[in-house]
């Protein structure tokens, strides 16, 4: 679920909280969401340090500043309590979320199973990061999150400047001399991956290892039925994208819970993904229920609309590249009328692609498109034929499967390597 990517996770989400509410009856998400406050006001609510912590887990929160200005919030595990070993050479990995998603997802099962617990207990130095305008980095060095130029971004700035910059911080702070990190992303959390590395090819040799799940670029095959009925309006230069452009989406929008919350009703045209969502997560218990209440706290949590409106172009044009602002703000961006595609081909760092063969945000085909352009790829198809966008966060069986090879695949490398 969370993490990840476009309108179908959130969608994903709110069916959630609407099946959690019929059980336990007394959680109103209407009114929680329709809260400006309940949303924004981060200070009393746990954040991601304060969930490691409470595992006995040491935690850090940083605020680092890009490029451009903004300041996102990263949280740290620097060593493990259980291994003491704060004093030895600590190897770093950065791990990024997905769309309307952010750090907290990654820690949702738990120690025993979530990446940033297992890599920390195996001796590396784990950041996990937020790109801008999730709730953990609303702010910004001159700008507040309430002016609308706040939001003047997609992935693309993730990527290009936030990224970038938590690279560069987590290398400096770490005090080890170290040159290069391991990465690992979820969905937009690839996207931005591909972003950064084919926009500023030098980033390639801070990475050690870098692994993709559900890799998202290239979106011709998406099969997500959500996406396939907007795209046409939100995803071409309209008045549908102008009206929806530059904003902080979250749900307490008006025009927005009004779409979420029709989502589900019987007669609605988009009844059938939502029956679908429900299906594929309660089928035969692939996912972990338990680690719902604390994935419904902390999502949505919040994004840009232009970040949906960049991969719904993607999805209308076929391509992966940038932001289409339309002819004249194209020409004087990029010195064309189109938009240009990212160059993946110098994206020169190892890349694994872990995708699954029922994803139906990240289609196979495009996968399998997007790593004939890659040079330096090793293809992971997930096992479980099954398996699908949400099961890289929550499937009951995400250690097996999928954490414990990344793990073993950053440790066979440093063995190497040292
Ligand atoms: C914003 O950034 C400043 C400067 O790093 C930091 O002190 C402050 O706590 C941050 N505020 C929020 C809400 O993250
Ligand atoms: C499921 O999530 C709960 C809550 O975080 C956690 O205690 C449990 O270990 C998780 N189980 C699996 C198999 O991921």
């Amino acid at each position: 679920m969370q993490n990840r990517f476009l309108l179908a996770i959130i969608f994903l989400l709110i069916a959630l909280s609407g099946a959690l509410n019929i059980r336990s009856g007394d959680i109103d998400f209407f009114k929680l969401y329709n809260d400006p406050e309940a949303h924004i006001n981060i200070k009393e609510r746990r954040t991601t340090s304060d969930r490691m912590a409470a595992h006995g887990y040491p935690a850090e929160h940083h605020h680092i500043v890009t490029e451009d200005g903004y300041i996102v919030g990263v949280f740290r595990i620097p060593y493990s309590h259980k291994l003491q070993n704060q004093n030895e050479y600590r190897p770093i990995v950065l791990i990024q979320h997905g769309l309307t998603s952010c750090s907290d997802a990654w820690i949702l099962n738990g120690p025993d199973d979530g990446l940033p617990y297992l890599l920390a207990d195996a001796g590396f130095d784990v950041w996990l990061g937020n790109g801008r305008g999730n709730t953990y980095s609303r702010n910004h060095t001159t700008l507040s999150p309430k002016h609308p130029y706040f939001w003047r971004f997609s992935w693309h700035e993730i990527g290009y400047y936030d990224i970038a910059a938590m690279i560069d911080y987590a290398l400096k702070t770490n005090g080890q001399d170290q040159k290069s990190i391991h990465y690992v992303g979820h969905s937009q959390g690839t996207t931005v991956f591909f972003t950064l590395m084919s926009s500023r090819p030098e980033y390639n040799d801070k990475i050690k290892t870098a692994h993709m799940f559900a890799p998202i670029a290239i979106m011709t095959h998406l099969e997500n039925e959500f996406v396939r009925s907007v795209g046409p309006y939100l995803g071409n230069r309209n008045i549908y994208s102008l009206l929806f452009s530059s904003q902080e989406f979250i749900p307490y929008n008006d025009f927005l819970l009004a779409l979420l919350f029709n989502f589900c009703e019987p007669d609605q045209m988009l009844r059938p993904s939502c029956d679908r969502v429900m299906d594929r997560l309660y089928a035969g218990g692939r996912v972990n229920i338990t680690a719902m209440p604390e994935g419904l706290a902390t999502h949505p949590a919040g994004c840009s609309t232009n970040q949906m409106i960049h991969y719904l172009q993607e999805q209308q044009s076929g391509h992966f590249r940038q932001f289409d602002h339309g002819i004249a703000r194209n020409l004087e961006l990029y010195g064309s009328e189109i938009p240009p595609d990212y160059p993946v081909e110098k994206i020169t760092s190892k890349v694994y692609l872990w995708y699954g063969f029922n994803d139906n945000l990240a289609a196979v085909e495009d996968v399998l498109a997007l790593a004939d352009r890659l040079p330096n790829k090793e293809m992971r198809p997930m096992e479980d034929l099954l398996w699908n966008h949400g099961d890289f966060a929550l499937n009951m069986e995400v250690r097996k499967y999928l954490n414990e090879p990344v793990v073993n695949i950053m440790k066979k490398f440093e063995e190497d390597n040292n």
